[in-house]
C-alpha cells in the first residue's frame, strides 16, 4: 500500500492556499435561500486557471434513487472511477485541480495502475454522446491516514492523474469550501451524483444521475442512527432518494446562492441501504481541507 502514495512534503503547509481572492460578503440568511437550478456564466472558463464550481445547464435537461438524470457535462468535474481489471466503473469522483481528485477511500484501494478515471462522460455505455470525455491514468493515490476500514470513517483519498486534465467549459474542478470552514450546513440542500445503482442492488445507471437532499446535523442524525457522528462526518437525508452502491466517492454539491458557486462538501461514503429511512452518513470536506492543501501542495486553489 506504501508505494501507492503521493510524496508528502516535508513541512505542513496550513492554509498558505488563498493565491487569488475573490472576497463575496455572504451573510447567513442568503446561504438559506435555496436555490437549486443555477447556471454559472459562459464566458471561456479554460483560460482562467482560478475558477471553479459552474453549472452547465445543458441542452437535454430533464433518473441515484429517486433522482433525475444530469445534462451533458452539467457537472464539469464530475468523474468515474474505472477498474482496468473489472473493466467497470466502480466509484464516483471529483475533480479539484487539473492533476488531482477527491474520492472514498473504499474505492482506491488497489494498485494506482488498475485505477483510471473517466473525465467529461455522461452515458458510459456511449462514446459519442459528449466530445469531452476523456480517460486518465492515475499515477498515484493517498488515504487519509486515518482511514478505518472497518467502520469507514475518515473515508476519503486524493487521487493523482499521470497527466494534466484539459480543463474546459465542461472538465473543470469544483470549489473547495475554505471559505465555510465554520459552515456545518445543516439543512441545506446538497446535491449527489452518480452512476450507481437506481435502487438497492439493483440495475446501474448508463447516465449521470442527481439528487437533491438534505444536510441533517450531526446531532440529529446520531439520534436517527443511534451511533454517535464524529465531526469529519456528514449526515443527508431525503425521504425515497438517496446516493446508493457505486455512488461511493461522488460528490455532495453545496451551493453558494450569492457567488454562484458549487463547492464540494461532503464524499459519499457509506449508508443503509438505498433511501431507506435512514440517512446516509457522508465525509465532511471542510475537516479535511488542511490535508488535501499539503499533500496537494503543487495545485493551485480558487478561494470563492
Ligand atoms: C426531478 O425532476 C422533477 C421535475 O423536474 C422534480 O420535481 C424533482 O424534484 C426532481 N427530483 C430530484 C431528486 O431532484
Ligand atoms: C446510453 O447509450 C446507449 C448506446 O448509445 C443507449 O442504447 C442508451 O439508451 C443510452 N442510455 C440512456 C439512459 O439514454
Amino acid at each position: 500500500m506504501c508505494n501507492a502514495r503521493i510524496s508528502v512534503p516535508p513541512s505542513f503547509l496550513s492554509f498558505n492556499l488563498p493565491k487569488i481572492y475573490s472576497f463575496f460578503i455572504l451573510s447567513k440568511f442568503a446561504i438559506l435561500v435555496t436555490i437549486f437550478s443555477v447556471v454559472g456564466s459562459s464566458e471561456s472558463r479554460a483560460d482562467n486557471e482560478c475558477d471553479c464550481g459552474w453549472r452547465n445547464l445543458a441542452s437535454k435537461s430533464f433518473q441515484i434513487v429517486g433522482g433525475n438524470e444530469t445534462g451533458i457535462n452539467e457537472f464539469p468535474a464530475m468523474v468515474g472511477i474505472v477498474s482496468f481489471s473489472t473493466k467497470s466503473l466502480v466509484c464516483g469522483g471529483h475533480i479539484i485541480s487539473d492533476r488531482y481528485l477527491l474520492s472514498a477511500a473504499h474505492c482506491v484501494q488497489k494498485d494506482p495502475n488498475e485505477l483510471a478515471i473517466l473525465a467529461g462522460d455522461h452515458n458510459i455505455t456511449s462514446g459519442d454522446d459528449t466530445l469531452y470525455s476523456v480517460l486518465y491514468n492515475i499515477k498515484a493515490y493517498e488515504i487519509y491516514p486515518d482511514y478505518d476500514n472497518s467502520i469507514y470513517s475518515n473515508d476519503i483519498a486524493i487521487l493523482q492523474t499521470t497527466k494534466s486534465i484539459a480543463f474546459s467549459q465542461y472538465v473543470a474542478s469544483i470549489c473547495l469550501p475554505f471559505k465555510y470552514v465554520d459552515y456545518d450546513f445543516s439543512s441545506q440542500p446538497v446535491i449527489v451524483l452518480g452512476w450507481g445503482q437506481l435502487e438497492f442492488s439493483g440495475p446501474t445507471s448508463d447516465v449521470l444521475m442527481m439528487a437533491s437532499l438534505n444536510v441533517l446535523s450531526n446531532d440529529e442524525c446520531s439520534i436517527i442512527v443511534s451511533e454517535a457522528l464524529v465531526p469529519e462526518e456528514m449526515c443527508t437525508f431525503a425521504s425515497g432518494k438517496d446516493s446508493c452502491q457505486l455512488d461511493s466517492g461522488g460528490p455532495l454539491l453545496w451551493t453558494d446562492v450569492v457567488a454562484n458557486r458549487m463547492h464540494l462538501v461532503g464524499i459519499i461514503s457509506h449508508g443503509l441501504g438505498c433511501a431507506s429511512n435512514e440517512p446516509s452518513v457522508n465525509t465532511r470536506v471542510t475537516q479535511f481541507l488542511s490535508w488535501i492543501v499539503e499533500i496537494t501542495s503543487d495545485a493551485t486553489y480558487c478561494y470563492m
